[in-house]
Formats: structure tokens, sequence, C-alpha cells
């Protein structure tokens, strides 16, 4: 099938008080008020422009902020007067702080955004979202700076009931003990394998399972049964992330627990479609061949 997708390009200038800002859209015809630029009068304190544009011939602000739109991973663009342009990649960006300038400083800052309105929202109701990754991630705004950080590259955040902000990532590895599971981690980044705290961060790493795996095949996860619970059917985990707290009933709901097989001591977790309505199953903490792969995590401060 063949259809045809017509491509506007406007932009609306917006004055609101003493703030300018405007917003630069295109706006596919079949999808109105997708992804937009909006542009203000700015600066990203975590580079020097003149120093990241070595180097680089100037542009035009419109080249500027149209290449930034055109390309996938831009989330930002940063110029100044003499056509320096500069764009923040999604993956390469952690953390970013933009702060508002005045006019006559001549420096431009452009975000990619989405906004449901094509008209001018006062200014400080704009809620600002970086749109780029799988995940929606907001701009704080506070007073006339914002700021934006996500995890490493593509890397999945959840913020916790507790307020504890996690990010973390699977890796496909025939890793077939704990002991080394933990110690890949540690080598990836300095990471920790991670523990899991909600029934939404299980279902997403047992998603990540490829599907031709065996049902007993997944990932392992931050757990080891505690010495005096060893062989038990029990709940009594240890977790040495540092960031996880233990949620006995999570496991209790979650994992089909046993404690051992046919005289193997099973006193690890791994994230697996082991039986129905379960995501989880304590396995032996070595020699397990069926592990492939597992789950790293940080905490994001
Ligand atoms: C980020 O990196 C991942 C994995 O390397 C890649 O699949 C993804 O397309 C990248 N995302 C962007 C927005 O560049
Ligand atoms: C949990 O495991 C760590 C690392 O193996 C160990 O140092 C710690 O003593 C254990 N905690 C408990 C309560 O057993
Ligand atoms: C483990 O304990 C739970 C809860 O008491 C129970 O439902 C389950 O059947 C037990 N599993 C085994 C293998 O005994």
């Amino acid at each position: 099938m063949k259809f045809v997708v017509l491509i506007l390009l406007a932009s609306i200038g917006c004055v609101n008080g003493e703030m300018n800002f405007y917003f630069y859209f295109h706006c596919l015809v079949l999808y109105p008020g997708q992804q937009k630029m909006m542009k203000i009068f700015g600066k990203v304190l975590d580079v020097d422009l003149d120093e990241v544009t070595i180097g680089l011939e100037p542009v035009s602000n419109f080249k500027c902020v149209d290449d930034c739109f055109q390309t996938d991973g831009c989330i930002l663009v940063f110029m100044n007067s003499g056509g320096k342009c500069f764009s923040f990649d999604f993956n390469s960006t952690k953390k970013l702080t933009v702060v508002e300038t005045k006019r006559e400083e001549g420096l431009m800052v452009a975000f990619k955004t989405r906004f449901l309105l094509d008209q001018c929202p006062a200014y400080d109701d704009m809620d600002l979202l970086v749109t780029v990754g799988e995940d929606p991630i907001p701009w704080i705004k506070n007073g006339n700076m914002y700021t934006f950080e996500k995890c490493v590259r593509d890397w999945k955040m959840y913020t916790r009931e507790n307020g504890v902000t996690v990010c973390m990532q699977t890796f496909k590895e025939e890793i077939y003990s704990l002991v080394n599971a933990i110690k890949r981690c540690d080598e990836l980044g300095g990471y920790k394998l991670t523990g899991v705290q909600s029934k939404e961060e299980l279902q997403w790493i047992f998603d990540r399972r490829t599907s031709t795996w065996h049902k007993n095949s997944g990932f392992w996860i931050n757990a080891k049964r505690l010495e005096e619970y060893s062989r038990m059917n029990d709940t009594h985990f240890n977790i040495t992330d540092g960031y996880t707290t233990l949620d006995q009933e999570f496991y209790r709901k979650f994992a089909d627990l046993s404690g051992s097989n046919i005289g193997i001591i099973e006193d690890c977790l791994l994230v697996c479609n082991a039986a129905p309505g379960f995501l989880i199953n304590d396995i032996q903490c070595s020699d397990y061949t069926y592990a492939k792969g597992f789950v790293c995590g940080y905490q994001l401060v």
C-alpha cells in the first residue's frame, strides 16, 4: 500500500511577558501535533560552545534546528549568534542543564519535544518532555533553568514507590552463576546485578527474553536466599545491589519458589517463564546452563 504524507513547515512565535520563545514544527498531516522543536533564548551549561564547535562551519539558525529535527537521536541543539551549532544526541547524553538568557546575548537552544497545542501555551505552564527514546523523560523547570537527567545510553529508567530512581539494562550472555553475573555487571562499567522491586520492572525484563528461548531460560537478578533459609521455600533473600529493598510479598507473588529440586538447592532467582502466572523461578546459584543473561543496574542520583 502506498500513501502520501504531506509535510508542512511552520513556526509560531510567542511572546509571553519577558520571555520570547517559539515553536517550529513539521506537522505530518496524518499525525497532527507530533514532534516539534521549541526554541528559547538560552544556553547549555554543560558545554563550552566555542570549544566543542572548533572546526565546524557556521550554519543558519534554520539549518541548525532542522538538522536536529530530522535526526532521530537528536534531543536538543545549542547555537550562538556566530552560527556555531552543537547538537546533543540521546544515547550519549546523561544530564543537561539549560538556562534562559537575554535575547541580546544571541544564544539559542531548541528542544525537540512533543506538544499537543499548535498555539502558544503560557510559558510557565509548559511541560517539556524529551520524546526521543522509548519513554518520555521530563525536563525539570526550576526558575529560569531546565534540567534533564536520564540513564546511560538507552537504559531503562524506573522510579520506585520509595522515590529511588533506578536505571537498568538486560544483557544476553551465557553466564551460569550468580557470582559471575555480579562480576560481569561490574566489568561492564561498575554496575550492579540489579534487584527488582515492581511488577513493571519484572515484566520489562521478562519481555526482553528472546522468543525462541526455552521456557526455563532467562536473566539473573540480584537475590540469594539467606543462609539460614537456604533450600527452604522461603522469601528471605539477600539483595546486594545497594538500592533494592527486600519486599518478601513481591517474591511470593511473582516467583515460583521451591527451595530445592530433586536434591539440588535452589537459592537464586532467574526471570524466566517457569510456571503459569510466575515470571521468576528459583534456581541453583551456579552451573545453571539455562541462564542466558543478566540484568545490570545502578541508582540514578
Ligand atoms: C541508542 O542506542 C541503542 C543501542 O545501541 C540503539 O538501538 C538506539 O537506536 C539508539 N537510539 C537513538 C535514539 O539513537
Ligand atoms: C549478603 O551477601 C553479602 C555478599 O555476599 C554478604 O556480605 C552479606 O553478609 C549478606 N547479608 C546477610 C544478611 O547475610
Ligand atoms: C512454596 O510455598 C508457596 C506458599 O506457601 C506454595 O504455594 C507453593 O506451592 C510452595 N512450593 C512448593 C514447590 O512447595
